[in-house]
């Protein structure tokens, strides 16, 4: 089959399953000639690189509506950023998005540049966005792989190689496919075909519109590759964290070192968890243990931390680095997912403890 009859097959069924997400403009609305907008589709694919569509959802929504172009969210404050970005998780990503918006306004007057070498010179943007990029919104035949269509190429050549190999073959070949008319659509609808049809596990191959080409089904072979990954063991680290009031009732929390874990966002105080830092306490009056551990997986480590709750002298609170909230001001939802955790464990002892703060 050829490159050309390859993507009229694909493009045919995008046009009648291509899912609709607020990012996207539809294969009619490309067809009439609509540019999509760049600044909407970098957004979104920085938001998807590493989370789930329904997950990126309403925070690109959000996101949206707060900074509708480049200039504001160029102009935006980071502190802001980091809080609306808060849960979505990899936050050297918000980080970076902001460091993008800055330079694309001061170096190119607020216009995205649409070749490879200058899009990945760009804070954040790497292969794979640079390519969605000048595939989705300048409408070049650039060579988009994600896990999705990876997992589409590997079938469609029963790729069996060890990985390393594997990927140089999956880029040949995908390249070999890309097509020079509406390239943003064709990688779109592969990343729509790998899932909803090709899906890791069970692929509903008889829905498949590339089946007749696709060598895993010709050969039955679908269901074994690509292989699972196996999954390497992660370790864990156990800590403290302290959620501390004042004699005013506010809450200590300390912003988090720049480049870091959850780099510049706010977490509570705490020890032990966290390698190449001091185990150092506070000193808490009325220190209480609450019974049971916050878990959360990290990519590289799972935490378990023990939370302690008390009370904090007001002086303490001075130091660098270091905030008080006002408890009744106090919005966990501007915390990463970690820190959430840990402030509905204190919730939850404190309701069942009758001692209700909030
Ligand atoms: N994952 C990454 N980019 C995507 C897109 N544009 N549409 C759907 N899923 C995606």
């Amino acid at each position: 089959m050829s490159q050309e009859q390859f993507s009229t097959l694909l493009l045919g069924w995008y046009d009648q399953n291509a899912r609709e997400m607020p990012w996207r403009w539809s294969p009619q609305d490309i067809t009439r000639g609509i540019k999509p907008d760049p600044y909407k589709v970098w957004l979104s694919e920085v938001m998807l690189q590493q989370t789930m569509v329904k997950v990126v959802i309403p925070y690109y929504l959000k996101f949206v509506n707060r900074w509708p172009d480049i200039y504001s969210l160029a102009h935006a404050d980071l502190d802001d950023i980091l809080k609306e970005w808060a849960g979505l998780g990899y936050y050297s990503r918000a980080r970076n998005l902001h460091s993008c918006a800055k330079k694309i306004v001061d170096c190119y007057g607020g216009s995205f540049p649409n070749t490879d070498k200058e899009l990945r010179s760009l804070p954040g943007i790497g292969t794979y966005i640079a390519s969605a990029i000048r595939a989705i919104a300048f409408c070049q035949p650039a060579t988009v792989i994600d896990g999705n269509i990876e997992r589409v190429i590997t079938r469609l050549f029963a790729i069996q190689s060890p990985q390393a190999q594997a990927k140089k073959l999956i880029r040949k070949q995908a390249e070999k496919l890309t097509p020079t008319t509406r390239p943003g659509d064709y990688a779109q609808a592969l990343m729509d075909l790998g899932a909803t049809l090709c899906r890791p596990r069970s692929p509903l191959c008889f829905k498949c519109p590339l089946r007749l080409c696709c060598q895993a089904f010709q050969k039955g072979v679908q269901d074994e590759i690509p292989q699972p990954r196996k999954r390497n063991h992660i370790p864990t680290r156990s800590g403290t964290m302290l959620v501390v009031l004042n004699q005013n009732n506010c809450l200590l929390v300390e912003r988090r070192p720049e480049g870091g874990l959850l780099g510049g966002t706010m977490g509570w105080p705490g020890y032990g968890w966290e390698p190449n830092k001091d185990k150092q306490s506070l000193p808490i009056e009325n220190p209480v243990a609450i019974p049971g551990h916050v878990q959360h997986t990290f990519s590289h480590f799972q935490a378990q931390i023990k939370v302690q709750i008390g009370q904090i002298d007001v002086e303490y609170c001075l130091s660098d680095g270091y905030k008080l909230i006002p408890l009744d001001a106090f919005d966990p939802q501007s915390m990463p997912t970690l820190m959430r955790k840990v402030y509905e464990h204190v919730q939850s002892y404190w309701s069942q403890n009758s001692l209700a703060k909030k």
